[in-house]
């Protein structure tokens, strides 16, 4: 399923350049609620966020003007609020190929959405849904990717960026253009319905995916394998034969 020959037509047509900000996902947030509407696909840039947010409440760091801290404004009307899933599976696949495209290496998906290199992470998502009733109104999605810096603080665990593989710098600018036709790419297949192809290249690409590997699931050590992802995008793990469905607070990986 490759999408290099599309170009972007909403995606990424709008941008919103800030010197500093707070998180991009809550500048988008805010702008949401202010009666001028935002359109599909906006773009907002920061070179500095000073609170940005991670995953699980954590917070995310990355150096002034090194690294690509966006946000992106989808309106996923056409999907569920239960298939919230579906529409990370296809930013975590924007975001490999288009890292595979610059790196030349081997880019793995982490379940459920961090992109890592040899065992190192180089990007992460902070999706936030917006539901209106029973309608999924806005996502706000919010993307992470270390391009240009090279020294991180010891907190961050097993970081690397695409300067720290390539042994040079890249723009962060293309970067973002490249990710925008991607994510488009992917997005206008979801709404005719690819969810089960986009499922199987997830899986392709997921990080460990039927390998034997030792992992922490609700605290206790196990060797097992991942076998599949459910609807909600839970991990379906199979250890000697027996399979668990484990969600994101109940599994570490040993990396
Ligand atoms: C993670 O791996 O924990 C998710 C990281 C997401 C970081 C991005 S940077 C742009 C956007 N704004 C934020 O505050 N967070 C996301």
């Amino acid at each position: 399923m490759q999408n290099n020959h599309f170009s972007a037509t909403y995606i990424g047509t709008t941008k919103i350049k800030l010197d500093r900000v707070a998180s991009t996902n809550d500048f988008l947030r805010a702008e949401l609620s202010k009666s001028t509407p935002l359109v599909e696909g906006t773009v907002i840039m920061a070179d500095e966020q000073y609170a940005g947010r991670g995953q699980m409440g954590t917070s995310w760091e990355s150096q002034k003007g090194k690294n690509l801290t966006t946000s992106i404004l989808l309106c996923p009307h056409f999907l569920s609020p239960t298939k919230q899933f579906d529409l990370s599976i296809i930013i975590s696949l924007a975001l490999q190929q288009a890292l595979t495209s610059i790196l030349n290496v081997k880019v793995e998906i982490k379940w459920p959405n961090d992109l890592y290199v040899n065992n190192k992470k180089i990007a992460g998502l902070l999706i936030e849904n917006i539901l209106q009733g029973s309608k999924w109104k806005y996502a706000i999605v919010g993307i992470g990717v270390n391009v240009n810096q090279t020294e991180f603080s010891s907190k961050i665990k097993h970081p690397t960026s695409v300067q720290k593989i390539l042994h040079s710098s890249y723009c962060k600018e293309n970067l973002l253009n490249e990710i925008c036709i991607l994510i488009e790419g992917f997005y206008e297949q979801l709404r005719k319905g690819k969810q089960k192809e986009h499922k199987s290249l997830y899986l392709k690409h997921l990080l460990g995916f039927n390998e034997l590997r030792i992992y922490k699931i609700k605290g206790i050590s196990v060797q097992a394998k991942i076998v599949d992802i459910d609807p909600n995008g839970r991990l379906v793990l199979d250890t000697n034969g027996t399979l668990s469905i484990v969600n994101f607070k109940e599994i570490e990986f040993c990396i």
